[in-house]
């Protein structure tokens, strides 16, 4: 159980982020920190997903989706890489999941993980699939660029075959054909680790989302520091482009 703290007896618990999507960057240079090997890291960073998974729970969070794999990261070293799928594999219990009621979904380009992996990936998801409480969406083997570039294939070819006129598309249509169609937008992205850019995540799902940037490495990430991001979060006007009088106006 995560303990409570005096940051998140400040949160107004109405308005809590119904999504949150999280960079979980930091794991190397936290090893590298204590003279250890990169793999260190990301085992410590899978304790931490664990944590803020607890900590999503307990703050009513309905949508956590965790960057886990990137496209770009199949470029890093083939050892770094085989102990990153060799951990997603082992972290991914069954049982942690149906204890927390939490129905999982992968996004990403699943077919380039080694079948290993994939296999009992995807079957977690099935067997989670009735799951009623938090959704958490790894993104693995995910990139917008990737995502984006499937959708625009799949209405290409509804429009070859006569299903969708071209003049006709609306964001809708592209939302629903996104890796996350039927999941509401994040209203807040955080990245751990001190780097200011998205790395190819979500860059669709994000286009109004509340940015919030700590330098804090992933595997030091805590139930006090995700509620301090949603403190963050709650004191920010979201205007969606109107005037300040205007939002207050409605509320
Ligand atoms: C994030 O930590 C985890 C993954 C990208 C898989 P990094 O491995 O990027 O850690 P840093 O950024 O090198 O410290
Ligand atoms: C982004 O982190 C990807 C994940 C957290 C999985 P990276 O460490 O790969 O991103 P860059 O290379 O710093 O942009
Ligand atoms: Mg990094």
């Amino acid at each position: 159980m995560v303990q409570s703290n005096e940051i998140q007896s400040k949160l107004d618990n109405s308005r809590i982020p119904s999504h949150v999507a999280i960079i979980m960057d930091g794991n190397g240079r936290w090893a590298k920190q204590r003279g250890l090997d990169r793999s260190v890291g990301h085992q410590h960073g899978v304790d931490t997903v664990h944590t803020i998974t607890e900590s999503a729970i307990a703050l009513g969070v309905k949508y956590l989706t965790l960057y886990a794999f990137s496209t770009e990261n199949w470029n890093r070293p083939a050892a770094e890489v085989a102990a990153l799928m060799a951990l997603i594999l082992n972290s991914m219990e069954e049982s942690l999941f149906m204890k927390n009621n939490v129905r999982l979904l992968i996004i990403g380009d699943v077919e380039r993980l080694p079948e290993e992996v994939r296999g009992p990936v995807l079957k977690l998801v099935e067997r989670t699939a009735g799951n009623t409480g938090l959704t958490e969406i790894i993104a693995l083997s995910y990139s917008s660029k990737w995502e984006l570039t499937e959708v625009v294939r799949k209405i290409a070819r509804e429009a070859i075959e006569g299903k969708c006129n071209p003049e006709a598309i609306t964001e809708q249509d592209l939302d629903n054909h996104l890796a996350t169609a039927g999941i509401p937008d994040p209203e807040l992205l955080i990245r751990t680790g001190g780097e200011q850019r998205l790395s190819n995540f979500l860059l669709w799902q994000c286009a109004y989302s509340e940015l919030y940037f700590c330098d804090t490495y992933w595997p030091d990430f805590s139930h006090e520091d995700f509620c301090k991001a949603i403190f963050d979060y709650q004191q920010r006007e979201r205007r969606f482009g109107k005037t300040s009088e205007q939002i207050q106006q409605t509320t």
